[in-house]
């Protein structure tokens, strides 16, 4: 069975640069066999928290948290792909994924960022490791960092530095690996 693949976007802009990038890992992510599913907040438009997913009573949840419920309870790993505000996460991106909890627990999780400038928003995804291991998540050692993320993919995805491609390559080396040895644990039984 091939890897289920998460990859989450972290914006409500409607001009958002982590479209182009999304679409590079997307097709990398295809070309290694995984069933990828990428999750925009703008296509979803969930508003501010106010019930998580597992306080509503079976089959009253709104029809897009059971969609999302569904994705992510079949996600073996989860690729964040988060802009940098403020140096801090989106709020999209926090908000979309605080509607669940035990849908990521002992599963995998890669941070990719991006920035308008040369810092490649790892503000914020030093802070998406800390984010995902509250959610009961292991994070990897690679990222993928985006700098200048106005020029660095065209709008197919093609990127105009090809050092972009060894570096999707290790972070994806690693996402596999991990998220192979979690689905592999899982199927034996969790601790609690
Ligand atoms: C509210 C806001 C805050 C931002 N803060 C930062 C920042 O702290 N560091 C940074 O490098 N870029 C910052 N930027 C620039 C973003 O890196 C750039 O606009 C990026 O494209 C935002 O992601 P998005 O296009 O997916 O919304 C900020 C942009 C916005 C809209």
């Amino acid at each position: 069975m091939p890897l289920n693949i998460s990859i989450i976007l972290s914006s409500m802009r409607h001009k958002s640069q982590g479209v182009r990038p999304a679409k590079f890992i997307f097709n990398k992510c295809k070309e290694r066999g995984f069933n990828v599913t990428l999750i925009d907040p703008k296509e979803y438009n969930l508003p501010i928290l106010d019930a998580m997913y597992k306080e509503y009573a079976k089959g009253t949840a709104p029809e897009l948290l059971e969609k999302l419920h569904k994705i992510f309870s079949e996600t073996d790993g989860f690729i964040l792909l988060t802009g940098e505000y403020n140096h801090s996460l989106p709020p999209a991106l926090t908000n979309l994924m605080d509607y669940f909890r035990e849908e990521y627990f002992f599963k995998h999780a890669a941070i990719a960022s991006y920035s308008g400038g040369p810092i490649a928003g790892m503000r914020s995804a030093v802070q998406a490791r800390v984010f995902c291991g509250e959610l009961g998540m292991t994070t990897q050692r690679t990222m993928f960092g985006i700098p200048n993320v106005h020029s660095a993919f065209d709008p197919e995805g093609n990127p105009a530095d090809e050092s972009f491609h060894p570096k999707i390559k290790r972070f994806l080396d690693e996402l596999e690996w991990h998220a192979n040895a979690l689905k592999e644990a899982r199927a034996k039984g969790l601790p609690f």
